[in-house]
């Protein structure tokens, strides 16, 4: 259940008589470290009262499309961008026709039409519902546009009937939600990451250094854990807590940042460096604090710093190397640039011009670049990018190890 620990789930609940074991559900992926929003549709609130799931949750209930309340504090649009996946026990047959053909007519219709996060369907209804060729022709077409359907079990119903129809326990939900967000597509690879800024001292009390938050590479360390990699992250100075199961080694300057890189670097297969390195350092740091002088301007000797990316892929033996590119114009074309000059397997290029994503926010949108390909993805939480993006760096370095079996 580990692999729910910080992940945001919208748990939306439709009306039937299972829903009162979605309360037990909203306690157990709580427990397992979920931050979860629960979404109910009108007949929801006929079975369940929203105020258990707000005391369960530990947040407010959103119920309407359109509530300027709701709206002001965390909007649909925005709540659809902020989950890592909506999970939806029980679904009702009717809601399930609903979805099938696309409808948008209330909260929760229309969160899974905005999203694009994963969505898990958990159905509950009366076994001859199940059975019903409607049902069943909804249900494929959902499964068509990669819904899963969790169950249902079958069993004695609360109407008295036996059959198929039953929503899984939870338990067995929590489960399948937390299977969610493991592919194992790098086990038992050791994928190195570096993250925020370096700093370059100038005196025992000042520095040269940058806004990197360290958001993205932190988000990228837990993507690769979730996909089955040991992975070591050499952080510059950041505010954000070490995540589960990473080796975090902490380095202050960009000479910290390459030792740490280079350390054990023949045991590394993947090496991103998600970090943003001051390119220049003073030339010297001065033993005791500068003191201020009567001249109107100061200068400053800088020297250029080592190259940290560029190093690790010149190496002989060198791992499949993935840069960032922080740019504020013609984004694709420097990005390419540097491709190409520091010898990358992969470029992923943000424009940190904008406030509202790059450096500092919880929010990104990438191109990620190869020799031959360029490939966007939308606007997303840094978390919600940082899984994609180790799907396609996972499946680029399994091409790239097809490609030298071939030419060996
Ligand atoms: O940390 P956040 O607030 O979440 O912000 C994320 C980010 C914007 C910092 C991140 O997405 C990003 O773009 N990181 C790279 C920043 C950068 O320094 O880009 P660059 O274009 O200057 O460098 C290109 C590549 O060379 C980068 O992979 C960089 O890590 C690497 N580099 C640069 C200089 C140097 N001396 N050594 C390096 O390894």
């Amino acid at each position: 259940m580990q692999r729910l620990t910080n992940k945001q789930i919208i748990l939306g609940i439709t009306g039937g008589i299972a829903a009162y074991k979605s309360a037990e559900l909203t306690r157990l992926l709580k427990t397992a470290g979920a931050d979860v929003r629960v979404v109910m549709t009108a007949s929801a609130t006929e079975f369940i009262t929203p105020l258990t799931l707000q005391a369960l949750s530990g947040h407010p209930v959103h119920q309407h499309l359109l509530d300027p309340e709701s709206e002001a504090g965390m909007g649909h649009i925005e709540l659809a961008k902020w989950a890592d996946l909506i999970l939806i026990a029980p679904a009702s047959a009717n809601f399930i026709a609903r979805m099938a053909s696309g409808q948008g007519n209330d909260l929760l219709t229309t969160l899974c039409l905005a999203t694009d996060a994963p969505i898990c369907l958990a159905p509950a209804m009366n076994q001859a519902m199940w059975r019903d060729t409607g049902t069943q022709e909804n249900v494929a077409r959902l499964q068509q546009r990669a819904i899963s359907i969790f169950g249902p079990g079958s069993g004695e119903q609360a109407c008295g009937d036996t059959g198929p129809g039953r929503m899984l326990e939870p338990t067995e939900l929590a489960r399948l939600t937390a299977n969610q967000f493991s592919s194992h597509s790098l086990t038992g690879k050791t994928v190195y990451i570096t993250a925020g800024p370096t700093r370059e001292a100038l005196d025992p009390v000042r520095y040269i250094s940058n806004h990197s938050s360290g958001k993205m590479g932190y988000a990228l360390a837990e993507a690769a854990i979730e996909a089955g990699a040991r992975v070591k992250l050499i952080s510059g100075p950041v505010n954000l807590p070490a995540p589960a199961r990473v080796d975090r080694v902490s380095v202050e300057s960009a000479e910290e940042m390459l030792q740490a890189s280079l350390k054990d670097i023949e045991q590394c297969d993947i090496f991103i460096a998600a970090a943003a390195v001051a390119d220049y350092r003073p030339t010297a740091v001065a033993e005791h604090k500068i003191k201020k002088g009567s001249e109107e301007i100061m200068e400053l000797h800088l020297v250029k710093n080592p190259d940290i990316v560029a190093t690790v892929a010149g190496l002989e033996d060198k791992p499949f190397t993935v840069g960032f590119a922080a740019e504020t114009q013609d984004v694709l074309a420097y990005a390419r640039g540097k491709l190409e000059r520091k010898k990358l397997d992969l470029i992923i290029a943000n424009d940190v011009s904008r406030s509202d994503i790059g450096f500092n926010s919880d929010e990104n949108a990438v191109t990620v670049i190869s020799a031959t390909e360029a490939d966007t993805l939308p606007q997303a939480s840094k978390r919600q990018l940082a899984v994609r993006l180790i799907e396609r760096i996972a499946a680029q370095y399994q091409a790239s190890l097809t490609t030298s079996d071939l030419t060996e």
